[in-house]
């Protein structure tokens, strides 16, 4: 018998055949539905470069079986962005130069909109941090990615005021 998984993904209803039950999100997403924004740094749950919203939380594409996820919603960084209008965690991270190579970047920003949504951290750096502690960047641009998300974090709020 076959299998297939339904999801909506940024929107967008999509079923999909798999042939192996193994596949994760993460695979399906860049290898089946040709959205390779979310990144695979070490397809093993520690770098965060493969972070997406499932069903509104944070997760790491690389440790979720897609067949587990039948019915989800998923929300990646090419889904962020309305209308060309950049979503306001995105253009924090512009504004605040909070990239060097951009690997890192897209787990980087669907973090930070989980955290945002979260609202765990408010806008303490220090509390940014931790939140984002699961998301490493080679590079090295903590300082300008912690200044991105306590901006996103105003403008979220400001927004939603
Ligand atoms: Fe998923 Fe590193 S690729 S956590
Ligand atoms: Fe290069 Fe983070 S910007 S890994």
């Amino acid at each position: 018998m076959g299998l297939s998984v339904t999801l909506t993904v940024n929107g967008v209803p999509r079923t999909v055949a798999l042939d192996d039950p193994r596949v994760t999100l993460l695979d399906l997403l860049r290898e089946r539905l040709d959205l390779p924004g979310t990144k695979k740094g070490c397809d093993r749950g520690q770098c965060g470069a493969c972070t997406i919203l499932l069903d509104g939380r944070r997760a790491n594409a690389c440790l979720a079986l897609a067949l587990s996820h039948d019915g989800a919603e998923i929300v990646t960084i090419e889904g962020l962005a309305q209308h060309e209008q950049l979503h306001p965690v995105q253009a924090a991270f512009i504004e605040h130069d909070a990239f060097q190579c951009g690997f890192c970047t897209p787990g980087q920003i669907m973090s930070a909109v989980g955290l945002i949504a979260e609202g765990q951290a408010g806008e303490d750096p220090e509390r940014v941090r931790e939140g984002m502690s699961g998301n490493l960047c080679r590079c090295g641009a903590y300082q300008g990615i912690t200044e991105a998300v306590v901006e996103a974090t105003r403008a979220v709020r400001g927004d939603a005021a």
